[in-house]
C-alpha cells in the first residue's frame, strides 16, 4: 500500500494539541491515510484515537498502516457531523479536523476529483449517498449552476462557464472529468485559460464541496465538538480555502466572545506552513490551522 497524502503542518498540530500522559482520548474526525493519527499514536504511548472518514476506500488504507497500534485506534465510518452530535459530552482530550479531501481522491479514487485525469465525473467521498458531480452539471438549472460556482469556487466566470456547460449537455451528457475540464477552458477568456491556475480548479472546487455538502456540516460538527471536549482539551481546524477558513474564525470568535464562554481561542492569528514545509508538499500552501481550548 501506498501512502500518497503528506500530513500538513504535522509538528504545529502535535505542538498545539498536547495530550496529558494517562488515559486519553482524540478523535480524528477526518483520518485519511491517517497521517496525523499515526503521529499521535507515536508520540503518546497510552493514547486512543477514535478515527472517522466518510470515504470506505482510503479508510481501509488508515486501518491497514495503524494496524501496529492494535486497539488503540478505532476506526468509524461516519461523517464528522453526524458521528459528534451523538457522541457522548466530555469524553475527548484533543479533536481535530483536517478539512476538504487528501491527495488519495486526486490521484487514486478515479471518481474525477481532478481536472488533470480522464476519470468518471462523481466527486462523492461516499459513492452510496447523495448525487454526483455529472448529475449536478447534467441536472442543474444553469443559474443554479453559476450560482454553486459562484458562491463555493468564488469563480468570476461562473455565468460563462455555466453557459458552456447547458450548452454541451444539450448536445450528450457530460460523464467525464476531462471533458468537463476542457469545456471550462473553452468558456474563459484567453489570459485566464494560461493563467496562474488551471481555468477549471474553481469550477471543480465548487462542484465537490455541492456534492459534499462540505461547508454546511462544519458549524454544527464544531458545536457539538465543543460538547465532546473535556474541560482543558483542544480542538484543531485544518483549512484549505477562505471559505472553510471563514466559518471556523467565526464560530471560535462569537464562541469565545460569549458572556460565558465555554472555550478560549489559542491561535489569535491562524498558524500557516513554514516555507519549508511550503516547498517540500505544494498542497500545504494554503492551510491554515486554528486551535482553540474549552475552559
Ligand atoms: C485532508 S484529508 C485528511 C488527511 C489526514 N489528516 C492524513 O494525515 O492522512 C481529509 C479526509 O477527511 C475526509 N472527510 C471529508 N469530509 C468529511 C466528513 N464530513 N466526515 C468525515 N470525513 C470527512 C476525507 O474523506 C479525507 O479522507
Amino acid at each position: 500500500m501506498e501512502i500518497v497524502h503528506y500530513p500538513v503542518l504535522h509538528e504545529e498540530v502535535l505542538a498545539n494539541l498536547p495530550i496529558k500522559d494517562g488515559d486519553s482520548l482524540m478523535i480524528d474526525c477526518t483520518t485519511g491515510e491517517g497521517g496525523h493519527t499515526s503521529l499521535f499514536l507515536s508520540r503518546y504511548p497510552d493514547l486512543k484515537v477514535i478515527g472517522l472518514d466518510r470515504d470506505r476506500v482510503i479508510q481501509q488504507k488508515a486501518i491497514e498502516r495503524l494496524r501496529p497500534f492494535g486497539s488503540r485506534f478505532t476506526p468509524v465510518l461516519s461523517s464528522f457531523d453526524d458521528y459528534l452530535e451523538s457522541a457522548a459530552p466530555d469524553i475527548a482530550d484533543a479533536i481535530l479536523f483536517d478539512l476538504g479531501i487528501s491527495m488519495f481522491h486526486y490521484v487514486e479514487s478515479e471518481r474525477g476529483f481532478s481536472f488533470r485525469r480522464d476519470e468518471k465525473l462523481d466527486m462523492r467521498l461516499n459513492p452510496e449517498e447523495g448525487i454526483s458531480a455529472a448529475d449536478i452539471v447534467n441536472g442543474y438549472q444553469e443559474e443554479a449552476l453559476a450560482d454553486v460556482i459562484y458562491r463555493y469556487g468564488e469563480e468570476r466566470y461562473s455565468r460563462r462557464i455555466a453557459r458552456a456547460i447547458v450548452a454541451r449537455r444539450q448536445e450528450k451528457a457530460i460523464e467525464r472529468s476531462a471533458e468537463l475540464a476542457e469545456i471550462i477552458a473553452g468558456a474563459v477568456p484567453r489570459e485566464y485559460r494560461y493563467g496562474r491556475i488551471h481555468p477549471a480548479t474553481r469550477t471543480f472546487q465548487a462542484l465537490r464541496i455541492e456534492v459534499n455538502g462540505e461547508l454546511s456540516r462544519i458549524e454544527p460538527a464544531l458545536r457539538s465538538a465543543i460538547r465532546v471536549l473535556r474541560k482543558g482539551g483542544r480542538i484543531g481546524v485544518i483549512t484549505f480555502h477562505s471559505l472553510e477558513d471563514r466559518i471556523v474564525k467565526w464560530f471560535f470568535k462569537d464562541e469565545a466572545a460569549k458572556e460565558d464562554p465555554e472555550i478560549r481561542i489559542i491561535t489569535k492569528k491562524p498558524i500557516v506552513p513554514s516555507e519549508k514545509e511550503e516547498e517540500e508538499n505544494a498542497p500545504s500552501r494554503s492551510a491554515k490551522l486554528r486551535v482553540i481550548e474549552k475552559i
